[in-house]
């Protein structure tokens, strides 16, 4: 038996076995069936302590390999995946009034976003079970994500992504050699695409929330926090949410360190929603604690990474960050796009514009006189250059001169 002691329904809690089921609970279906992934903690327990990490040499997200299910460690790719920074900014934090402030950057991934975590899991889980091709629809960023960690591995690589997708993330989907069909749809379409077709095809599915391997490796971005501020977990941690599923392995990594008896508390995750593409966020001000609502909304948002209008792991997402005491609140586009020169002027980290979305709810909560005196960390999901379009919609243009410094002189 491998590692991964069961796959258990977040609706009905029925458990199964990792080699009986592939995506979803057959009972309740696609969005209420997702699986989530449970372990031996009664063994890993004895196994990852503190001191544990501490002798730990692998300054990747593979350091946590107990914790992700991952049984064959031949298929763990070369590229540098996760333990990104977290930068710490004191007096940022004292203008906001908050005890600390810390960001952690996953722009720094392989291919520029928080997706890396995610895509470099499920491919090794591609390999274990010898699928050749493999698919998935995205916004952008977990297609790249992909494409970049099968590009050196024998699976072949199809994506669909909206036809809106920034030219960036198509270019990188491009240069890794995935075969992109661009829809002409919302990123809901493309979804409901590419699940026939993996279905009609036999391909594997990469695609949010369905494919229970993803929250996994999402889940490090909240061990990696837990480790670098010496298991002295923030008060608050923001995260960008479109699907629900990065902010489902965040709460998921906190609740794993917690029951390994290696943080004594876990941090109120607060969810962040474009105004005009936050199901998750309504669904959350109806929830209480029965079955998850679930209204579906036409998604209208310049973030082009979390806009979703049908949430696919919108049940776990509410469901763990209600359990955890976090909370949900929403930007609009244009606090968005002020969030991303904001953030890059104060902090020097430049994000795209969902990346910026946790910032520009922090700056709305701290308006609000909410978070003084509280340690805050803001998660940047994804590099300010994966979307220059939106990033030029927050400055003014440069200054054109003729080669003089008379010319110079004048614009000063
Ligand atoms: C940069 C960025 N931030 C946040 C998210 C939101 O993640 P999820 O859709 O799992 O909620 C995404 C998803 O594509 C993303 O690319
Ligand atoms: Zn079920």
């Amino acid at each position: 038996m491998g590692k991964i002691s069961a796959l258990r329904c977040i609706s009905c809690e029925k458990e199964f076995n990792a080699d009986e089921i592939e995506y979803t609970c057959p009972s309740c279906g696609q969005r209420r069936g997702t699986l989530e992934v449970i372990y031996d903690y009664r063994k890993l327990k004895k196994i990852l302590t503190r001191r544990y990490f501490s002798n730990n040499g692998e300054h990747t997200m593979w350091r946590y390999l107990p914790l992700l299910p991952v049984e064959d460690r031949r298929f763990v790719q070369p590229l540098r995946v996760g333990f990104t920074p977290t930068y710490q900014f004191p007096h940022l934090a004292s203008h906001y009034g908050l005890e600390a402030l810390f960001i952690k950057d996953d722009g720094q991934n392989p291919t520029a976003s928080y997706k890396d975590r995610a895509s470099s899991v499920v491919v090794i889980k591609a390999q274990e079970k010898h699928k050749r091709v493999i698919t998935c629809a995205s916004t952008g960023n977990a297609a790249s994500s992909l494409a970049g960690f099968s590009a050196a591995t024998d699976l072949q690589t199809i994506i669909f992504v909206p036809r809106t997708t920034p030219a960036a993330k198509v270019t990188q989907l491009l240069v890794y050699g995935a075969k992109v069909f661009l829809v002409d749809g919302s990123y809901d379409a493309a979804y409901d695409l590419a699940s026939e077709a993996a279905e009609t095809f036999g391909w594997y599915n990469r695609s949010a929330a369905l494919n229970p391997y993803l929250v996994e490796g999402k889940k490090t971005g909240a061990l990696e926090l837990a480790e670098q501020l010496s298991w002295n977990v923030p008060d608050v941690v923001l995260v960008a949410v479109g699907d629900g599923s990065v902010i489902s392995g965040i709460c998921k990594g906190f609740e794993e360190f917690h029951s390994l008896g290696l943080i004594e508390r876990i941090p109120q995750v607060v969810g962040v929603q474009a105004e005009g593409a936050a199901a998750v966020a309504t669904a959350f001000q109806r929830y209480n604690g029965g079955k998850v609502t679930i209204e579906d909304v036409e998604a209208q948002t310049v973030a082009d990474s979390i806009s979703v209008g049908k949430p696919r792991d919108i049940v776990k997402a509410v469901t763990y960050v209600a359990r955890n005491g976090g909370y949900f609140v929403t930007v609009t586009d244009t606090e968005i796009i002020t969030g991303i020169s904001t953030m890059a002027r104060q902090t020097g980290v430049f994000a795209e514009p969902a990346g910026a979305a946790p910032f520009a709810g922090l700056v709305k909560l701290v308006s609000k006189g909410e978070l003084s005196g509280r340690r805050v960390a803001v998660m940047v999901t994804g590099n300010g250059l994966k979307d220059i379009v939106a990033a030029r919609k927050a400055v003014e243009p440069a200054v054109e001169i003729e080669p003089t410094l008379i010319a110079v002189e004048e614009h000063l």
